[in-house]
């Protein structure tokens, strides 16, 4: 059971996180987000959250696996006022409120490309950020974010493993939910703003300072080959800039799949 009024009593935000629209379960938060914005008129900074995501979506058309009462899984709807050629930059924005909110908890969390959340090298949390387009024009964003918290290991499927983490393996004691959402909001709601008045410069060096891969090998598939190049950092569209063979290449998160360290 989540408690949207144990959320709502922690924010600090206008607009974020002032709907609420709480299911037990649902297949995918995203989803409904975009069900929903299809029917209604939605306030801007409204979230659907879900107790229990089953058929949850990933990046790169992957599922994304939850456990029942365990995770955060909730989307966020905005109408962006931003200018879109800053959409890269909140990708990044999102990854930092995230990484932020969980530092509150004193577990040290980090970035990796373009928005993975880490702590001690094992993902514990993704970012799936979809579009409601209309007549060229982006009408709403969907923030969907997904975080492993109150998980064991053995509950996490065999093949994730090695791979994966949560705040309670990392932590050793069990984490409020509620909290982390509200911290998310009120982080994510102050960045958001920022970025429509600050230089980008500001949210890339920001990101760069939570990044756990900068001037590391890396590998990574592009033009459908396998590659390994150094990280070197982004650039001012939030692009990755990775030297591969002597040479800088820029890439952005379509054209890169998968990041993995490579020592
Ligand atoms: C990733 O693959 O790293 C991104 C995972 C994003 C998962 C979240 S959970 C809430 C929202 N609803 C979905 O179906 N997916 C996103």
């Amino acid at each position: 059971m989540l408690f949207t009024q144990l959320i709502k009593a922690n924010l600090k935000t206008k607009n974020f996180g002032r709907f609420i629209e709480y299911f037990q379960k649902l297949d995918s938060t995203n989803q409904e987000a975009i069900n929903i914005i299809n029917e209604y008129k939605i306030q801007s900074g409204s979230i659907i959250i879900t107790d229990f995501q089953y058929d949850g979506k990933g990046r790169n058309k992957k599922k994304w696996y939850s456990s029942s009462g365990k995770s955060i899984t909730f989307s966020i709807i905005i109408k962006p006022d931003f200018h879109l050629k800053k959409l890269n930059l909140l990708s990044l924005v999102v990854g930092i409120a995230i990484v932020n909110a969980i530092k509150k908890l004193n577990i040290n969390a980090t970035l990796k490309w373009p928005n993975d959340i880490i702590v001690n090298d094992k993902k514990c949390g993704g970012i799936l950020i979809e579009s409601k387009i209309s007549k060229d024009k982006i009408k709403y964003l969907i923030i969907g974010i997904g975080i492993n918290v109150n998980e064991n290991l053995n509950e996490f499927d065999s093949s994730l493993e090695s791979i994966a983490t949560s705040l309670y393996i990392e932590k050793g004691s069990p984490i409020q939910r509620e909290l982390i959402v509200a911290y998310i909001l009120n982080e994510l709601e102050k960045l958001i703003k920022k970025l429509n008045y600050e230089n980008s410069k500001n949210v890339v060096n920001e990101w760069k300072n939570l990044c756990c891969h900068i001037n590391q090998k890396v590998k990574f598939s592009y033009n459908k080959k396998t590659e390994i190049g150094i990280f070197m950092g982004i650039n001012d569209n939030g692009e990755a800039i990775i030297k591969l063979n002597k040479n800088d290449i820029i890439l952005n998160h379509t054209q890169i799949f998968d990041i993995m360290m490579h020592d």
